[in-house]
């Protein structure tokens, strides 16, 4: 084969006159589609389209990831709608130069192909992925308050069909290879080892270009884009509002208005999203971004001991999941409970999940066979790390905690997942307190990334630093804390939980308090929140908090009633399969606002008192750790992020307001002078 190389590509040609270009950007460990990569790109596809060869084949020479997107540290410097405009050009430049090689032009994906990524290799004639749960395809552009701007809005409808096109880039999900394929997304989803094969078949047979279904293309007519658009923007209005999110709105406008003729969707594709990215939201989603990377860099840890084999005690909400997850994740995991059944329920909650992420069978199975039932706790000699997660009560961690450190092996990682209790009050039973650390994953499992990682005074800094790195070895976000009630998370919760109790006290329905603070932009109202997360949780984590005495006493009423929430088919709401019964609400601007700033101060407090008193070591931890931890509006950028947008001084004089009409609840905390 002969090569050229390039700064981020090395193009070569082999006997059979097929050029191979490999995607190798320098200095970075993934692919992405900046300025500079895509110039060069379109140098190497300009010099190719002169002296044709037979096919192309695109592929990556990073170990995880075909292409992960377009650059995103390039998106932050863009400063005007016609900077955009600019990159926006230059990709659908590329991909259009790509589209017209007369030659077979193949995709050959392996690891992440996502955003540009995708865009690139739709625009290849045919899309060979990797058969392997790691192989994903998707555009999930929308997640940073803009949508496919390199000709992706075109090319995805036209393989994928409005209704599954519309929904991957209004979701921003992700699928993997055999769906993909499944879809006709990807052409072919084969193991690695039969590339070639594949390759040189689809440059043999050079099978017609994959297009929508039939009835698909039907769905793309003009007669029919208004109809669609409506029931999609119906869709997206359950989950995103229009004055928050605007670019899933902007996409199906765009849809709606150019659908099925290329040349203008191409264009009002740019105008699009030069709008997009001149919006709030946008700035604020990409620094959410940055902020999740901020969280992932927690856990690089590079020296950090491996943990290979973990010891989970418990298998009841928390501990079944937190060993499905980490056995899903690759690792080892015994799962030890004095209750068999337990873990009979644990296990059959991890095959289910398996069979939902991985899919393939053999994956499914080969996860079933590194988490094992260990009623006799026979893992705990050998385990690395040994996660509790029993009982929340401190006399009964503390005995455990006892018995684990005579047989835990010395160097084992020895964790706690109490949601409340402070570390070091569990750690003085030990010989060396400074070996706990806590984990305190949320629920579920599967679904929160955030994991904090709690240290009590005598936490050793390395046992910490070997627990976050656990967690990003499991894709979870670990965000280090330090030991004080509440952690975190809950602490900035319960006296929202709350306030939303002493309004409904005050007359507002339950209804209308979730309203109002869908509309400020949580993704769940604290009334549902409370009953999800199970009243008896929320009381006796509140009362940990709080104190007793400052717990409602609703909320105990309703524990002592067995009203416990969505778990026990009533709470605050009545549930109907599983969904709370909910009254339609007309709530007037003042009324919602009224409401969001008796929610929001509380907890916007409480996040300014974990600042100064250093619960997190900085800003960005901590809107970042909110974001993931509570949901916390994620188009505002995070909690201080917000109170800087909306002016510190402003706020500070509405909470001084309500200390006067409601009292110490909203005294304001003294870190607000240093904001
Ligand atoms: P759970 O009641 O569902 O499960 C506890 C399990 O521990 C039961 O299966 C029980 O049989 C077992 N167990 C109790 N003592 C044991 C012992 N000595 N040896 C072996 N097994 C024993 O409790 P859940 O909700 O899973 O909570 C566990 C821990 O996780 C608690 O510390 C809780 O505060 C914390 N947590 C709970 C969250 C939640 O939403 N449920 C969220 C985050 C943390």
């Amino acid at each position: 084969m002969t090569t050229s190389n390039f700064k981020h590509w090395y193009l070569g040609t082999d006997d059979e006159q097929v050029a191979w270009l490999c995607f190798d950007q320098h200095d970075s460990a993934v692919n992405t589609l900046s300025s500079a990569t895509l110039n060069e790109l379109a140098q190497i596809l300009t010099q190719l389209a002169q002296d044709l060869p037979k096919a192309l084949v695109i592929t990556s020479a990073k170990e995880s990831s075909f292409i992960v997107g377009a650059d995103i540290e390039e998106f932050t410097k863009i400063k005007s709608a016609r900077d955009a405009r600019d990159l926006v050009e230059r990709g659908q430049n590329v991909c259009q130069q790509l589209e017209d090689l007369p030659i077979p032009t193949i995709a050959l994906i392996h690891g992440f192909c996502l955003g540009g990524g995708m865009e690139l290799a739709l625009a290849c004639d045919y899309r060979i992925a990797e058969d392997d749960p790691s192989c994903r395809v998707g555009l999930p552009e929308v997640m940073l308050g803009i949508h496919p701007a390199f000709g992706g809005t075109v090319r995805m409808i036209e393989v994928a069909g409005p209704t599954l096109g519309m929904d991957l880039m209004l979701s921003g999900r992700s699928l993997i290879a055999r769906s993909a394929a499944k879809a006709g997304i990807v052409d072919k989803a084969v193991p690695k080892r039969h590339f070639d094969l594949a390759v040189a078949d689809y440059i043999e047979r050079k099978p017609a270009k994959a297009r929508a279904s039939k009835a698909q293309q039907m769905l793309n007519s003009a007669a029919s884009r208004p109809l669609l658009a409506k029931v999609l923007e119906k869709k997206v209005a359950e989950k995103a509002r229009r004055e928050h999110y605007p670019a899933p709105y902007s996409l199906i406008n765009l849809w709606k208005q150019h659908g099925g003729n290329r040349k203008a969707m191409f264009a009002a594709e740019a105008d699009s999203v030069a709008e997009l990215v001149a919006h709030p939201t946008s700035k604020n989603l990409v620094n959410v971004f940055f902020l999740q990377e901020g969280l992932k860099k927690q856990g690089k840890i590079i020296d950090a001991q491996p943990i290979k084999h973990v010891h989970v005690i418990g298998a009841g909400v928390m501990g079944g999941d937190i060993a499905a997850w980490t056995a899903l994740q690759g690792m080892k995991v015994t799962l030890q409970d004095r209750n068999p059944e337990s873990v009979t329920r644990a296990l059959k909650r991890a095959q289910t999940l398996f069979k939902k992420k991985l899919k393939i069978k053999r994956a499914v199975q080969a996860a079933m066979d590194r988490l094992h039932p260990d009623l006799n706790g026979d893992g705990l000699k050998k385990a690395d790390l040994i996660i509790e997660a029993i009982f929340e009560d401190l006399e009964v961690k503390r005995s455990l905690f006892q018995e684990v450190q005579e047989n835990a092996h010395s160097d084992a990682l020895l964790a706690t997942n109490t949601s409340s209790i402070p570390i070091e009050d569990i750690a003085s039973v030990l010989k060396n307190p400074g070996r706990l650390v806590g984990l305190h994953f949320f629920n579920p499992v599967a679904k929160m990334q955030l994991v904090e990682i709690v240290s009590g005074p005598q936490t050793q800094a390395k046992i910490a630093a070997r627990a976050a790195a656990f967690a990003g070895s499991i894709k979870r976000l670990p965000v280090p804390v330090k030991s004080s009630p509440g952690f975190l998370v809950n602490r900035v919760l319960v006296p929202y939980l709350i306030e939303a109790v002493y309004l409904q006290k005050e007359g507002h329905s339950i209804e209308e308090i979730d309203e109002a603070a869908l509309q400020f932009g949580m993704p769940m109202g604290p009334v549902e929140l409370a009953d999800v997360v199970g009243l008896d949780i929320c009381q006796k984590v509140a009362s940990n908090i709080l104190g007793e005495d400052k717990v409602p006493d609703v909320i105990k009423q309703k524990v002592d009633n067995s009203q416990l929430g969505k778990k026990s088919g009533t709470g605050f709401y009545k549930y109907k399969k599983d969904k709370p019964i909910k009254q339609q609400v007309s709530l007037t601007t003042e009324q919602v606002q009224q409401i969001q700033d008796r929610l929001i101060l509380p907890y916007l407090n409480e996040s300014v008192a974990c600042l100064d008193e250093g619960i997190v070591k900085n800003e960005q931890l901590l809107d970042g750790g909110l974001i993931f931890g509570t949901g916390f509006a994620p188009f505002t950028g995070g909690p201080i992020t917000y109170i800087r947008e909306q002016g510190a001084d402003k706020l500070l004089a509405k909470l001084k307001t309500f200390e006067k009409e409601h009292g110490e609840r909203y005294t304001p905390h003294k870190g607000w002078n240093n904001l």
